[in-house]
Order: structure tokens, then sequence, then C-alpha cells
């Protein structure tokens, strides 16, 4: 017996059958829809590293049940850029070297993107560093991820005055 999933994914409508109701959304994500952006750091909400939005909130895909999601709208790393141009946060994280082994970026990439969208933490360094506190660096790369966060958070706000 399959469960029938909908979900838009990315913004390409998609059906699935889930053959198990166990199965989260980082691993249905990575093993059977070929998206590995999200990464399995600790598969127990404790590293980031699997950070997607849903719905529009930053969540852990390894905790998440996919069953759970029938409806949902599920952006991950892989559905940020539009072609060839990055999403402001992607060319952040690079202007800024926001990263050295690249494991825990497209959490962090995630995270900013959600927590810019959120809006409580402006360009307030505190703030920041407190809305990005789920999201682990094993190679300490927090000060540049920091600044390229700033810098999208401007660059949001500034876009938005200009609207
Ligand atoms: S893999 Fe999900 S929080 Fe670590
Ligand atoms: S860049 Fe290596 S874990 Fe963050």
């Amino acid at each position: 017996m399959t469960i029938p999933l909908r979900l838009t994914l990315n913004g390409q409508p998609r059906e699935i059958a889930l053959d198990d109701p166990r199965v989260t959304l980082l691993d249905l994500l990575r093993e059977r829809l070929g998206l590995t952006g999200a990464k399995k750091g600790c598969d127990r909400g404790q590293c980031g590293a699997c950070t997607v939005l849903v719905d529009g909130r930053r969540i852990n895909s390894c905790l998440t049940l996919a069953a759970s999601l029938d409806g949902a709208e599920v952006l991950t790393i892989e559905g940020l850029a539009e072609g060839d141009r990055l999403h402001p946060v992607q060319a952040a994280f690079i202007a800024h070297d926001g990263f050295q082994c690249g494991f825990c970026t497209p959490g962090q990439i995630m995270s900013a993107v959600g927590l810019i969208r959120e809006g409580h933490a402006g360009t307030d360094p505190e703030r920041i560093r407190e809305g990005m506190s789920g999201n682990l660096c094993r190679c300490g790369a927090y000060a540049g991820i920091l600044e390229a966060v700033e810098d999208a958070a401007g660059q949001a706000e500034h876009r938005e005055d200009a609207a």
C-alpha cells in the first residue's frame, strides 16, 4: 500500500507514491528525488544541515515526515537560483567566503533565506547570530557566514525600500 503525496517542489507540482509512512522529507529528497543539496549531518535536529523551506518557513527536513506535507510547498537549495542567476544569499556567501568545506552551506543558505523572509532579525548582527544558531559549521566559518547574511539582509531591505 502506498500513500499519495502531492508537493510543489521548487516550483514544480510533484505527485509521489510513498511506500513507507515513516520516511522523512530529507530521505525522500536525497534518496528518492535525487536532490542531495540538503545534507544529513546528525539526522536528529541538532545541526541544521538539512534545512529547507516548507511553505516559506525553515524546517529541519530530517525531523519532518514526508507524509505530513501533502499539499505543501517545499523549497530546497536546488530551487533557489534562477537559471544562471544566483539567489542574492548564494551570491553573498561567495562574496564573503561564508564556507570552507561546504557541507553545512546549503542548510546555512536556506536558513538565511528563511530568516531574511521572516524579517525579525533585520541587519542586527546579534539577532542574525541568534536566528542562525540552529545551523552549525564544523569548519567554524561563522565570521563569513554572518557577513554574508548581514549583506543579503541589507540588500533585501534596500529592495523593499525601492519597491
Ligand atoms: S541532519 Fe537535520 S538537523 Fe542535522
Ligand atoms: S563550511 Fe565546513 S561545515 Fe561549514
